[in-house]
């Protein structure tokens, strides 16, 4: 096992598909997510992954990825520790109206560089103390060339979860994010018709998901 001390502060431990995940902040500065996959499980997504090459692409002007180590335990598990900066800030319960702008320019500068987050959740997103948004999770990221088909085909399923957990399903919000979004992306009218296209259809898929689990 790590020793933990070195890490700082625990701040969240949980289980999650059979996989210890833990975090950790230091002094403001340095977060650490610690890993511990059991063997049993052979195709863990690894999240370490995405977020440590998703940081790498956003490069300046986002927090700076320190990289991963893994190694097997003695008792066959794949101990991983990811370790990243630290973004200062609050965590985001809501989105006002003001913000739409900001929302779109930071979707904007990341999409730009070829990433998704593919996981537009609230809790996800931190409010630093000038007002800025961050993303602080891109475990599940995803990558492509920006200005395709199957990119903003991506963009739209990304926007899906947005307009659900970030925008509450406000369609005048959403548009006016939409809107703002499209300009500073300079997308043609049918760029942006895709994406909607393609945000309804994932939004549907989530919808239909989510009854078939009740
Ligand atoms: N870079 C960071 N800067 C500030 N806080 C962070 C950072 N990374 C993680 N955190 C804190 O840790 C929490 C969980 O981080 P993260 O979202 O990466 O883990 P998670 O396992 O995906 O959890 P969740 O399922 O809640 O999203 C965040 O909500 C935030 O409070
Ligand atoms: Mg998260």
């Amino acid at each position: 096992m790590a020793d933990a001390g070195e890490f700082g502060e625990l701040l969240r431990q949980r289980w999650r598909r059979g996989t210890l995940r833990e975090i950790y902040i230091k002094g403001n500065d340095r977060v650490t997510k610690r890993y511990l996959v059991p063997g049993s499980i052979r195709r863990y997504p690894e999240p370490w992954i995405c977020e440590h090459r998703a940081l790498e692409k956003l490069g300046e002007g986002f927090p700076a990825s320190f990289g991963y180590r893994a190694r097997e335990t003695g008792e066959g598990e794949l101990e991983v520790v990811f370790q990243r900066a630290y973004v200062e800030g609050e965590p985001v319960s809501g989105i006002s109206d003001d913000e739409l702008e900001l929302l779109a320019d930071l979707m904007m500068r990341i999409h730009l560089r070829g990433v998704i987050v593919n996981d537009a959740a609230i809790q996800n997103f931190v409010r630093d103390s000038k007002g800025r948004l961050h993303v602080i999770d891109f475990g599940k990221a995803l990558f492509g060339k920006p200005g395709t088909l199957l990119f903003h085909a991506l963009v739209g399923k990304e926007f899906a979860k947005l307009h659900n957990e970030v925008l509450n399903e406000n369609e005048s919000r959403y548009r006016c994010f939409l809107e703002r979004y499209s300009s500073l992306m300079q997308l043609s009218s049918y760029s942006s018709g895709w994406i909607e296209l393609c945000r309804r259809i994932a939004t549907l898929a989530r919808k239909t998901r989510r009854s078939l689990r009740r």
